[in-house]
C-alpha cells in the first residue's frame, strides 16, 4: 500500500515512440491510450484515489490537422467507451475534465459534458483529464471568475483562489515521460509540493516497473514542504 493519494502524469512521447518503430505519428496516440487502462489498474491496486492525465495542452491545437482529427476522434471513443462501461458506476469512477475543452468540436465536447455530469457524484477514484488546458489559462480563467463575481483584495485568500481554479487538490508525484525535464504549463499552482519524476521512456514504454519504481522512491524522498 502507498499514502499516495494523487498522481499526475505528463504522458509525453506517444509520436517519437511511433516513429521508431516505422508507424504513422498517430498510432503513438492509439498505444498511449492504450497504456491509460494499465495504469488505471495499477492506481487502484496501489490505492491512488485521483490521477491527473495531461491529453491535450492549449499548445496541442498547432498539431497538423490529421493529427487533431485523429486525437479529436480517439478522446471522442475513449469518453464514448466510459459512458458505455459498467465498471464506471460499479466502482465509484469520476470523470472529469479539466481545461478549455469547449473549444474542440461540438461533438467532442457535449460527450465530455454527458460523462462529466453522469459521474459527479463518484468519489470513489477521480480522473481528471487536462484537455484544452494551460495553467497559466486555468490562473487567468480564475481570475475572470473572481472579478465577475465582485470579489473585493480581502476576499482573495490562497484557499478562496485555489477553490476558483480548475482543481485544487495538488498532486503527490508528478510523472513527465519522454525525456524532456520540464513542466510545461501543467498545474503550476498546484504543482509546487509536488515530487517531480523524469524518465526517458516514451508514455507506451511506461511499465508496471517503472511505477512501482517511482512509488518506491517517492517513500525515500522526505517531502518538508518547507519546513
Ligand atoms: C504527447 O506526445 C501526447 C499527446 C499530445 C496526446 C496524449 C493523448 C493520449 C495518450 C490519449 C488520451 C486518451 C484519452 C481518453 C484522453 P507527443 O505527441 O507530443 O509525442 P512526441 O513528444 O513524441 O512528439
Amino acid at each position: 500500500m502507498s499514502d499516495i493519494k494523487h498522481l499526475a502524469v505528463i504522458m509525453d512521447g506517444n509520436r517519437r515512440f511511433a516513429k521508431r518503430l516505422m508507424l504513422d505519428p498517430t498510432k503513438g496516440h492509439e498505444y498511449g491510450s492504450k497504456k491509460l487502462e494499465q495504469l488505471f489498474e495499477w492506481c487502484k491496486e496501489f490505492n491512488i484515489k485521483e490521477l491527473t492525465l495531461y491529453a491535450f495542452s492549449m499548445q496541442n491545437f498547432n498539431r497538423p490537422k490529421q493529427e487533431f482529427d485523429y486525437l479529436m476522434n480517439l478522446f471522442k471513443e475513449n469518453f464514448t467507451k466510459f459512458g458505455d462501461d459498467p465498471r464506471i458506476e460499479k466502482e465509484g469512477i469520476k470523470i472529469n475534465v479539466i481545461g478549455r475543452y469547449h473549444l474542440f468540436p461540438k461533438e467532442v465536447s457535449t460527450i465530455i459534458d454527458k460523462i462529466m455530469e453522469k459521474t459527479k457524484k463518484n468519489s470513489n477514484f477521480i480522473i481528471n483529464f487536462a484537455m484544452a488546458y494551460g495553467g497559466r489559462e486555468e490562473i487567468l480563467d480564475a481570475v475572470k471568475k473572481i472579478v465577475a463575481d465582485n470579489k473585493t483584495p480581502e476576499d482573495i485568500t490562497e484557499e478562496y483562489f485555489s477553490s476558483n481554479l480548475y482543481i485544487s487538490s495538488e498532486p503527490d508525484i508528478i510523472i513527465r515521460t519522454g525525456g524532456e525535464k520540464r513542466t510545461s504549463n501543467f498545474l503550476p499552482w498546484q504543482s509546487i509540493y509536488s515530487e517531480w519524476f523524469f524518465l526517458d521512456k516514451t508514455w507506451p514504454e511506461f511499465e508496471k516497473e517503472d511505477f512501482i519504481n517511482i512509488i518506491e522512491e517517492f517513500k525515500k524522498r522526505e517531502r518538508r514542504f518547507g519546513r
